[in-house]
Order: C-alpha cells, then structure tokens, then sequence
C-alpha cells in the first residue's frame, strides 16, 4: 500500500516509519517544510512536505495516490493556541484534505480520555479537548477510520506486547508499541471504523488486535 505519514519527523513519527517499510508498503513521509526532510532521511521513505497548518491544496497534493493516512502529528508545544492551530484544526485539515484526494482510509493517533476529556489529566485537557473534536471530524468523515487512543507514550524500548480496548482508563505506552500498533491496523480489518485505547500489555500486538470486540 501506498501510506502517506504525518508527522514523520517526530518520535513516534520515525518509528512507524521504520514499521511500514519493514512491512513493505510504500511510504512517503510528512514533514512540516523541506528543512525537515533530513529528520526522515535513511528511514526509506519518500519525504513529502505536508503541513497541516498552512496550505490544503498542498496536503491533497500530498496525499494524492495515497491508500492510508496516518496522523501522528502534534504540537510541540502545550499552550492552548498551538495545541488549537495543530491537534484539532490541523488534524481537521488532515482529514478534509483526504477526503478530497480519494483517500480510502485514515488512522489518527490521538491520545487516551480524548473521548472524554472532563476525566483525563487537568494539565492535558486543551489536548484532549482538541483531539476530542478532531476525532469527531474523522469519524463522521467519508473515510474509513481508526482512532488509536494511546496512554501516556514513553520512550522505553519495544515490547511488541500490547492491552487494546474501548476504554482502558489510565495507562502507559512506548512509542515503538504505538507504532507498531498503527501499522499493524493495515493488516486487521476489525480495526477499520473503530476507536480504541492502548496501553502496554500482555498480547502480541496482532492478537490484541484481532481480539478486539
Ligand atoms: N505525550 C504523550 O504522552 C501522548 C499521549 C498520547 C498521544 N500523544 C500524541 O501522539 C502524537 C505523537 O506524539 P510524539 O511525542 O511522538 O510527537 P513528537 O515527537 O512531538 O512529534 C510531533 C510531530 O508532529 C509534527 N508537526 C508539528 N506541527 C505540525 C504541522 N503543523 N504539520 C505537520 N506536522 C507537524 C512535528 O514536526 P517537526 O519534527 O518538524 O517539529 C513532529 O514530526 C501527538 O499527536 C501527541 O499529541 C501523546
């Protein structure tokens, strides 16, 4: 499959890059203008400039011919205006710009008590409440869609074992199970038009998966 990522540049950006050509799909990777392709240089994919914040046409450039859509992309920074401009109207244009270059399917990383952002951590709220709505966009979308809801990621080595499930509370991840979650979805249908939380666990990352109620 052709698989156009967003935020490539980024933590768990790389790493699911690493994952999707490791599986063999063809990848271009995302980034913010073309001083950052060199952070997605040696990783195999092809880099594509793709700012979520700037021009809509230059997204469906972006995507065109693409099969999936993966959004990892994030504000780097936690002031609410950023988080506003990124996570929830950026992540809006991500989704737009699919839908009108044919894009068939489009996985967001969003984050754990984004479907209910009045129980998560004060401190993240403008995040959840953000990706809250982006979400929504998504799944409301023309697009077949995946919400992957992760705990708080971590930078601890892969452990390729995960807990998948509707709501899990909170919990913890590493980047490199998270993407390897998000590319596993390609390969299991139970993950199209679903929303799940994910947390480090006790499953290989295809049984929790195919587990999936
Ligand atoms: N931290 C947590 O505990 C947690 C928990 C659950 C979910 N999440 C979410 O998981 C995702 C990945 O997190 P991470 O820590 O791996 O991210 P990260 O390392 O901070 O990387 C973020 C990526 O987003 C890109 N980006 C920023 N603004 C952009 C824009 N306008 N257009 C396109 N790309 C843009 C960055 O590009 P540059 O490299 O050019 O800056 C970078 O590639 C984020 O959405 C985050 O909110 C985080």
């Amino acid at each position: 499959m052709v698989v156009t990522v967003l935020g490539a540049s980024g933590r768990t950006g790389r790493h699911l890059v690493r994952s999707l050509v490791r599986q063999g799909h063809s990848v271009r990777a995302g980034v913010r203008n073309g001083r950052r392709r060199e952070a997605v240089a040696g990783l195999g994919a092809t880099p594509v400039v793709a700012d979520l914040c700037v021009d809509p046409d230059e997204l469906v450039d972006a995507f065109t011919g693409s099969d999936v859509v993966i959004n990892v992309a994030g504000a780097a920074d936690p002031d609410p205006a950023a988080v506003a401009l990124v996570d929830r109207d950026g992540a809006i244009a991500g989704v737009r710009a699919a839908e009108r270059a044919a894009v068939r399917r489009y996985i967001q990383l969003s984050a754990q008590f984004a479907d209910a952002p009045d129980q998560g951590d004060r401190l993240v709220r403008s995040i959840l409440y953000a990706k809250q709505i982006s979400d929504n966009v998504l799944v409301r979308s023309s697009l077949v869609w995946t919400v992957v809801r992760a705990g708080t990621l971590t930078d601890e080595p892969a452990t390729n074992r995960v807990s998948v499930a509707g709501h899990l509370g909170a919990g913890r991840v590493s980047r490199q199970d998270v993407a390897a979650v998000l590319s596993a979805c390609l390969r299991e249908p139970r993950t199209e038009n679903r929303g799940f939380d994910v947390h480090t666990g006790p499953l290989p990352v295809a049984a929790a998966l195919a587990a999936l109620d």
